[in-house]
């Protein structure tokens, strides 16, 4: 018999392009910088996706994995760039999978946010390594720093071409890697998000001025990406709702971003904000839910799938906006960094979710 458990919204299946997730409970993105300098997976990142696979939830997103080394944000952090990678990656889509978890990967390019320390290490995110140190020189849309971190190179046309050949082989190692689902970056002050936004673009070529240039290269890279990675699988792009400050991005040039996306093909809107600057009253708010709305005015805008996060930690208020249309599904972070069993602990009569294994705990 079915349990009344698959009756409730956050726990219907849900479908893009080929692939179901099997619920709307899923895990944000989050570097672990815990990779060697060859950028592979290792037995942490086994334990810490396997966990929330047994966890039970819809979709991991693993966190923002390099397309090539120097977009780095870090030298521990995870890269999808070439065949060896893609072949330990499949350690962990193999476990994923075999929980009945749907695998995705965010593939990322750090820009003027690369070279830095570990978060736990000196200055941590605030911190550069320098190329004597290990590091290597960042470029980004225009020589304006993070920050403390180091001033960035202005890209020239040689490096936006490979930006674009390098997203687009990452795709293809990512489908190798077998992961259902990408993941763009193009939102927390990233690179593809630099070139968006005015606060760290001031280009004067055909990538700067206005929103159609600024938002070239995140549509060549998407366009690159969508053509790279198997027409049965759906592509995400997580962007940025707002800049939160004077100058920067807002909803309306995102709902404009938003829409072109949907041209491109791409399958689902994956929404946050902020973290393009270091101001501190450039953060989003203290809020539950904080982007939800955003994602329903882009869910209206574009009649794409939207999934939204930030500040999320109830799996029946993932319920209730799913069935209220605002959402399709929710992302958590922090809350499964807690808690691997955080969303299998909020269904405790689920007993088909909890593995064979665990059932006397229940
Ligand atoms: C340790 C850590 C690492 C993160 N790494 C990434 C990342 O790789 N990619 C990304 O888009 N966001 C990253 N984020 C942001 C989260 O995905 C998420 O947007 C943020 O934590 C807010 O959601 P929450 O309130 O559910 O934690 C990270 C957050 C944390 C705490």
């Amino acid at each position: 018999m079915t349990s009344p458990e698959f009756t409730r919204p956050e726990m219907s299946p849900l479908r893009l392009r080929e692939v179901t997730l099997p619920n709307r409970v899923w895990m944000s993105p989050m570097a672990q910088y815990a990779a060697g300098q060859d950028g592979k997976p290792n037995d942490w990142h086994l334990v810490h996706y396997g966990a929330r696979a047994v966890g039970a939830v819809g979709l991991i997103m693993v966190e923002a994995s390099a397309v090539g080394p120097l977009h780095r944000t870090t030298t521990a952090d995870l890269g999808i760039w070439n065949e060896d990678q893609a072949a330990v990656h499949r350690r962990l889509t193999s476990f994923i999978r075999e929980r009945g978890t749907v695998p995705g990967i965010q593939l990322q390019a750090a820009g003027r946010k690369g070279s830095h320390q570990l978060p736990w290490v000196g200055a941590g995110q605030n911190g550069s390594v320098r190329a004597a140190g290990g590091g290597w020189q960042t470029f980004g849309p225009s020589p304006i720093p993070f920050g403390d971190l180091a001033t960035p190179r202005e890209a020239d046309h040689a490096d936006i071409d490979e930006v674009v050949a390098a997203f687009a082989h990452a795709a293809r190692m990512a489908d190798l890697a077998g992961y259902q689902v990408v993941e763009i970056q193009a939102s927390h002050g990233y690179l593809l998000h630099q070139f968006l936004s005015p606060l760290s673009n001031r280009r004067t070529d055909e990538y700067g001025g206005s929103p159609q240039n600024r938002m070239r290269l995140a549509l060549q890279v998407a366009r690159a990406v969508r053509d790279a990675f198997p027409a049965d699988n759906p592509v995400s792009v997580r962007i940025t709702a707002t800049d939160w400050i004077e100058g920067g991005l807002t909803i309306d040039d995102s709902v404009l971003f938003a829409k072109e996306l949907a041209v491109v093909g791409i399958d689902l809107l994956d929404i946050t904000s902020g973290l393009v600057v270091r101001d501190q009253e450039a953060r989003p708010p203290i809020r539950a839910g904080v982007h939800v709305e955003f994602a329903a005015i882009l869910k209206n805008a574009t009649g794409l799938a939207v999934t939204a996060v930030g500040q999320i930690d109830d799996v029946s208020l993932i319920g209730e906006l799913v069935a209220n249309g605002q959402l399709d599904a929710a992302m958590m972070g922090r809350p499964l960094l807690r808690d691997p069993y955080f969303a299998l602990r909020q269904r405790p009569a689920d007993k088909e979710a909890w593995p064979d294994q665990y059932q006397r705990a229940l």
